[in-house]
């Protein structure tokens, strides 16, 4: 890996890899702030996207065509869909999909992109392989490789996580994910995301996510420090 592409989608999602990115160069473009230097020792371009999927997909179009980057790794929080997660626990995942695309009145089933010929976006193996072993080190809480559904929602309700879960074959909901996935698959280039349990997406969501969002970031930045380190 040259150079890869490190995004968040909020300030604490980012500020601790900002903090230690070493000899940065600063650009902004559609509003965002790209932030080239090393980290770990290894050639990164640092950026917050913002929240939902056209931030992150402009954002990883931008990091592809402007600064090159062979590698996109996504850090930040999520809310869980598996029963078995705690709030916390780590999410790498093994693919990405949209929960929010939903033609289905025209007979396309939930989740799938009309016409297109996939609706969900494999992770690089390797990637994958990298990130679980640096959970694994960091051993706090429990590593889950899984499917990451993303939507421009915030997911607050037991129903939508059954429905996620079950139906979509969920591991944790969150809003930017599969963007980066599917601008990354478009563009051939690799990509995984990495996401800490901040709330179990259900009735307590938003109370959970303002308590634990900082303490979930810092977890997943752990392993992105452990990743990039190894690299
Ligand atoms: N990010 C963190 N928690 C989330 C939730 N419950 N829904 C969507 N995105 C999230």
């Amino acid at each position: 890996w040259n150079k890869i592409g490190l995004i968040g989608a909020m300030v604490e999602e980012i500020q601790r890899i900002e903090e230690r990115l070493e000899s940065r160069t600063v650009t902004d473009k559609a509003g965002i702030r790209f932030m080239e230097g090393t980290f770990c020792g290894k050639p990164v371009v640092l950026c917050k996207s913002g929240v939902g999927k056209v931030n992150a997909a402009v954002c990883t179009q931008l990091l592809i065509d402007r600064f090159g980057v062979d590698a996109v790794v996504f850090t930040g929080v999520a809310g869980a869909l598996d029963p078995s997660l705690d709030i916390g626990d780590i999410v790498i995942s093994t693919d990405c999909q949209q929960h929010d695309m939903d033609a289905s009145p025209l007979g396309f089933p939930r989740g799938t992109i009309p016409f297109a010929e996939t609706s969900v976006f494999p992770a690089h193996p390797e990637l994958v392989r990298l990130a679980v072993e640096a959970s694994e080190r960091l051993a706090e809480g429990r590593t889950l490789q899984g499917r990451v559904l993303s939507g421009d929602q915030f997911v607050a309700d037991r129903e939508t996580v059954r429905l996620l879960h079950e139906r979509l074959g969920g591991a944790c909901t969150e809003m930017e994910g599969s963007a980066v996935a599917q601008v990354c698959a478009m563009n051939g280039v690799p990509y995984v995301v990495i996401r800490s349990m901040s709330d179990k997406a259900d009735g307590s969501a938003h109370v959970n996510f303002a308590e634990f969002a900082v303490q979930a970031a810092d977890r997943s930045y752990r392993i992105v420090e452990r990743m990039i380190g190894s690299m």
